[in-house]
């Protein structure tokens, strides 16, 4: 089983509420959102103001991902904005079990976040106190960016981290995924996918998540 969970970094930030209530029509439950500072991507994006707006219009899932540094100073924050998922990065975060706890404690799924340079072994202290791990297959900071194909091994190991450990977490994954990728991500392991470009960059976003929902599903 798996799900699609739209960015809305790809979406017409000037009708949000429409573009959001779209996608929840086409059967999505999950909506990602990409909070970037300027310092850990070279993007600036959107905040807490935006998360607050989003769950002012809408009941779906929020998926918030921090691209941030020094993000346990505002993951609370976010989960308090009503955000229902956080993930800080593990590049950005030398305490992340304590940044995990207070999310977890704040109400939300905690999420560890991975740059596609850095190794799974990197998870091996913290992954037991995460609820979800979001495997980057891109260098965050932009959407429409090419999928880096060795994440998908990357989420075999991760996916034999988790079993080892006898663990109850979750693998989202995030950058460059379309028809042409979707099924592989799913038959590694991956339950929650973000796509922004092949969602929101098309003319018809409930179509094209149809689609990918079409393409994901693998018999095996
Ligand atoms: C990239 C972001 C992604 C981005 C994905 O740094 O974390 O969530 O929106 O966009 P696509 O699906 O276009 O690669
Ligand atoms: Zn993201």
């Amino acid at each position: 089983m798996f799900e699609i969970a739209p960015s809305i970094l790809s979406a017409d930030f000037t009708r949000l509420a429409e573009e959001i209530s779209v996608v929840k029509e086409a059967g999505v439950r999950v909506l990602h959102v990409d909070v970037m500072d300027g310092r850990f991507v070279p993007n600036i994006t959107i905040g807490l103001p935006v998360v607050r707006s989003i769950r002012a219009v809408t009941d779906m899932i929020i998926d918030t991902h921090l691209m941030i540094v020094e993000p346990s100073r505002y993951a609370v924050e976010f989960a308090e904005a009503g955000a229902n998922m956080v993930s800080v990065h593990v590049e950005a975060d030398p305490h992340l079990h304590r940044t995990l706890t207070a999310i977890r404690e704040a109400g939300a799924l905690a999420g560890i976040a991975i740059n596609p340079a850095t190794p799974v072994s990197m998870l091996e202290e913290a992954i037991e106190f995460a609820d979800f791990i979001l495997v980057m297959s891109v260098n965050p900071g932009f959407g429409g960016q090419k999928f880096i194909s060795t994440a998908l091994n990357k989420v075999r190991v991760l996916k034999n981290m988790i079993r080892e450990k006898g663990l109850d977490v979750r693998i989202e994954i995030d950058g460059g995924i379309d028809g042409s990728n979707i099924a592989d991500v799913v038959e590694a392991g991956v339950e929650l996918i973000v796509a922004g470009s092949a969602v929101y960059g098309k003319d018809d976003p409930a179509k094209a998540v149809r689609e990918l929902m079409e393409k994901g599903t693998v018999w095996v």
